[in-house]
């Protein structure tokens, strides 16, 4: 796959206290990291340590709030809609009118992000490809999504939806879904192998499944680190993403 690609996005807020409602300064902030961190012009890739700089990689994708609806009216690309829930969770609820959520817009040409409150400590969840086109696309709490308004530390630099919407392009987690273990793959070939998840900002080298001396890539989108601690994908992950966009996703973007 070759150039950039560029993916049209509609954000769906539900609210139902007045700080929910995030503004659009708090929606375009969001926009700005995706397309910072998707385009390795993010400024902090500079601290990713030296032996693992050589695998950082731009992702040529590029996001922008969509500016016609799916009935070809023109749009903003925002849904803003009032609800009676007190917070959405893991069970697609968000994602429908029928459940005091909002219905997805086609999933074969829009990237669908809601956001909302969220119960039992989420940050956000993804769909990855291949499933129903109905619960298509990403779902983020208010508060860790953009970098103003309500975005609220550690989670204020816009990374929730940076990670989410690499599981939407198919990444998995970088230390492959197997709790300790050294099993557990990510099926990319230039991560290191790695036993757990890595939280809040660890210091380099972190070793794990013999992966010395550089360790785990625990500064990478796919871990769960800090915001301020993670500012890379590698040409591995980047490959698997289009290869997605070639793939299962390749009625979407231009
Ligand atoms: N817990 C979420 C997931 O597994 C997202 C973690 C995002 N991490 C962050 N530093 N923002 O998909
Ligand atoms: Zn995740
Ligand atoms: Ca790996």
């Amino acid at each position: 796959r070759t150039g950039i690609t560029r993916i049209p996005v509609v954000v769906h807020v539900l609210w139902k206290t007045p700080a929910q409602n995030i503004s659009d300064a708090q929606i375009n902030s969001q926009i700005d990291v995706l397309n910072q961190d998707f385009r390795r012009t993010n400024a902090d890739v500079s601290l990713t340590p030296d032996p693992f700089r050589p695998l950082t990689a731009d992702a040529r994708l590029e996001f922008f709030l969509a500016t016609t609806a799916p009935d070809g009216t023109p749009s903003t690309g925002i849904v803003r809609k009032q609800t009676t829930a007190n917070s959405f969770s893991y069970d697609d609820g968000v994602k429908s009118n029928a459940t005091n959520g909002s219905d997805a817009w086609p999933s074969d040409r829009y990237l669908n992000i809601w956001v909302c409150e969220l119960s039992d400590g989420l940050l956000g969840y993804a769909q990855f490809p291949g499933g129903a086109a109905e619960t298509d696309g990403v779902v983020i709490l208010h508060s860790a999504f953009g970098t103003t308004g309500t975005a609220a530390a550690p989670f204020n630099r816009g990374r929730t939806a940076t990670h989410e919407i690499g599981h939407w392009l198919n990444l998995n987690h970088i230390w492959g879904d197997d709790g300790t273990g050294c099993a557990g793959s990510d099926n990319v070939a230039d991560t290191p192998n790695q036993a757990a998840s890595n939280a809040g900002t660890p210091t380099f080298p972190s070793v794990s499944c013999g992966n010395g001396p550089h360790g785990d890539m625990f500064m990478n989108y796919m871990d769960y680190v800090d915001d301020a601690a993670m500012f890379m994908f590698t040409a591995g992950q980047v490959a698997r993403m289009h290869a997605c966009l070639d793939g299962p996703r390749s009625s979407i973007g231009f």
